[in-house]
């Protein structure tokens, strides 16, 4: 039955299969066979060579040779813990997803938030979009919602995700900066991405350096679509919303933490569990129609746009709460692996560009960092929902798959996996008709309105922080062009705010950069006048 409730316990001690215990027990090789010393290898005369026949000293050190994996090529540094999402209510007239089955349904969830540009030590404070990655471990299988704690994303097109993230990392000649934007090539790239104006924006402000993993928010970012029992289809933006309040450090804080304790927010998650002090977090959805998708003005496939809530507000359906941290740090937090591709009945995709491209890439990338195919078999990534298929072989495959059959159709088997029709997986049927051609839609051409929102949104101080930090990223610059093109880009967002940039970096106000697009940019009100210049 797809609708049986698993029990918040249940990935709990479907883990127990696999935790080890090593107290008091005797020492084993990995063959176990008991150890008799763990700290001398075999010599030949107390003086003399190590025997090669040492295979208690070789197989410690060979195994230890190879404990490091590689890092996730972005997001590599996180923090993780386990919980549960609790439905408020049914909300099967918008989607048959599990999760959402009946008001008080708990789904077991395992979280990992992350900065997405440093390296695995890097400090958890820099400036940095978060990862918000939630893990759902539905009865109808693994609902993966891979989400930032920004609203809107660098880029339209997965083509150039390559590129935004070889620009943010440290430069490949010397391999600095470590965990901050500041330097050259980010700006360099930026500059002549005007695309990445409105998530810049966000960067640039006190949402890029959240005080907690348990007061930041957290975005799906791209339109789903969501499909209810009767089969209607609506589009829908998630939202998640800390209960703790979203809270931010300022940049002398975060700077000052960078150097006093790199695991700010990996201790200060660890330690709020332990102490019962359980971090919440609600889930929100906005839910709309095509008819209501067409009316805004711009793309709801567009990446780099969000839905503001005046033109469809959000309601929570839901609460997500962590109330266990993981046993071990490797197996949990390190071998995860999350895909917006893993989504359930009652969840569908749109043609955002970036959520196709990234359909493709995590499972890619995920072959490398976890070592084959079967990486769905470790423990943390294994669905409690059953798995039944001719899938087979590989590295690391753990299941002994019993039988003679491993194809279909077949007449030999006594029973094999049955497809289950439209109890299952069904794709929204769409016509897809058009030129098959490399381009944007027109609306996608809009690089600033979206922007101009988010800096008339924010309060006096909220916009002297996102002056101080563009000042004292692109004084990091040292190529003066490129601080004169990022100056050219933000008098498109805001002449003040443009203005006061430049004061800071003793240029010009440069001429505008041409606009991408033939269409009028809407007209926003003037920011009032800044008492911020003389910051
Ligand atoms: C991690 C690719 C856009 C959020 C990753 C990883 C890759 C990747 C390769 C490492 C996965 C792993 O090793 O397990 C891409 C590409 C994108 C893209 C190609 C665009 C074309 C986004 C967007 C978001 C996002 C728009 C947010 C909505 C994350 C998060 C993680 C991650 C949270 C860390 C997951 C974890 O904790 O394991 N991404 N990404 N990414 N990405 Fe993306």
């Amino acid at each position: 039955d797809g609708t049986a409730h698993l029990g918040v316990n249940a990935l709990n001690s479907s883990l127990d299969r696999v935790r080890a215990d090593d107290t008091e027990q005797r020492l084993t090789t990995n063959q176990g066979i008991p150890v008799a010393s763990n700290q001398d290898s075999l010599k030949i005369g107390l003086r003399g060579p190590i025997a090669l026949e040492d295979f208690v000293m070789r197989e410690k050190i060979m195994h230890f040779d190879h404990e490091r994996i590689p890092e996730r090529v972005v997001h590599a540094r996180g923090s993780a813990a386990h919980g549960y999402f609790e439905s408020y209510q049914d909300l099967g007239h918008l989607t048959r997803a599990a999760p959402f089955a009946y008001a008080g349904k708990r789904t077991p969830a395992f979280v990992r938030f992350s900065t997405a540009t440093g390296e695995r030590g890097s400090p958890d404070t820099a400036r940095d979009v978060r990862g918000f990655a939630v893990k759902f471990y539905t009865d109808e299988g693994n609902w993966d919602l891979v989400a930032n704690n920004i609203p809107v994303f660098f880029i339209q097109d997965p083509m150039k995700f390559p590129d935004v993230a070889h620009a943010l990392k440290p430069e490949p000649h010397h391999g600095m900066p470590q965990a901050s934007s500041a330097h050259d090539t980010f700006w360099d790239f930026a500059s002549l991405s005007p695309e990445i104006t409105h998530m810049l924006m966000w960067l640039m402000s006190d949402r890029a350096i959240p005080r907690s993993y348990r007061m930041m928010q957290g975005f799906g970012v791209h339109t789903f679509k969501l499909i209810n029992t009767s089969g209607e289809v609506r589009l829908c933006k998630f939202h998640w919303t800390p209960l703790q309040g979203t809270h931010s450090l300022v940049w002398d804080e975060a700077f000052k933490l960078r150097g006093l304790d790199t695991d700010f927010h990996r201790r200060d998650l660890w330690e709020a569990i332990e102490a019962g002090n359980f971090p919440e977090y609600e889930l929100g959805l906005q839910v709309f129609t095509e008819t209501q998708a067409e009316s805004f003005p711009f793309d709801i496939l567009d990446p780099t746009k969000l839905i503001p809530e005046e033109l469809i507000p959000v309601f929570p359906v839901g609460k997500l709460v962590l109330n266990r941290n993981p046993d071990n740090f490797f197996a949990e937090t390190e071998q995860v692996a999350f895909c917006t591709q893993h989504i359930v009945p009652g969840i569908d995709f749109t043609n955002d560009p970036i959520l196709q491209g990234r359909n493709h890439s995590y499972p890619d990338t995920q072959i490398t960092r976890l070592g084959g195919p079967n990486f769905h078999e470790i423990p943390i990534n294994a669905p409690l929902a059953e798995v039944h298929n001719n899938q087979r072989e590989g590295f690391h495959r753990q299941a002994i798959n019993r039988g003679r059959v491993n194809y279909e159709p077949n007449s030999l088997a006594g029973g094999c996996p049955f497809q289950v029709g439209r109890a299952g997986f069904v794709s929204v049927p769409e016509p897809v008709i058009g030129n098959k051609v490399r381009g944007k839609p027109e609306l996608f051409a809009d690089h600033y309105s979206q922007a101009r929102l988010f800096w008339i949104s924010q309060s006096a101080p909220e916009k002297a922080h996102i002056i101080d930090a563009f000042r004292f990223e692109l004084t990091r610059v040292e190529t003066l062009a490129i601080r004169v093109r990022m100056v050219a880009g933000l008098v498109n967002v805001d002449a003040t705010l443009a203005h006061a940039v430049a004061c800071g970096l003793g240029i010009a106000v440069p001429p505008p950069l041409p606009l991408a697009t033939s269409l009028p940019l809407p007209v926003y009100p003037p920011s009032p006048a800044l008492s911020l210049l003389s910051r």
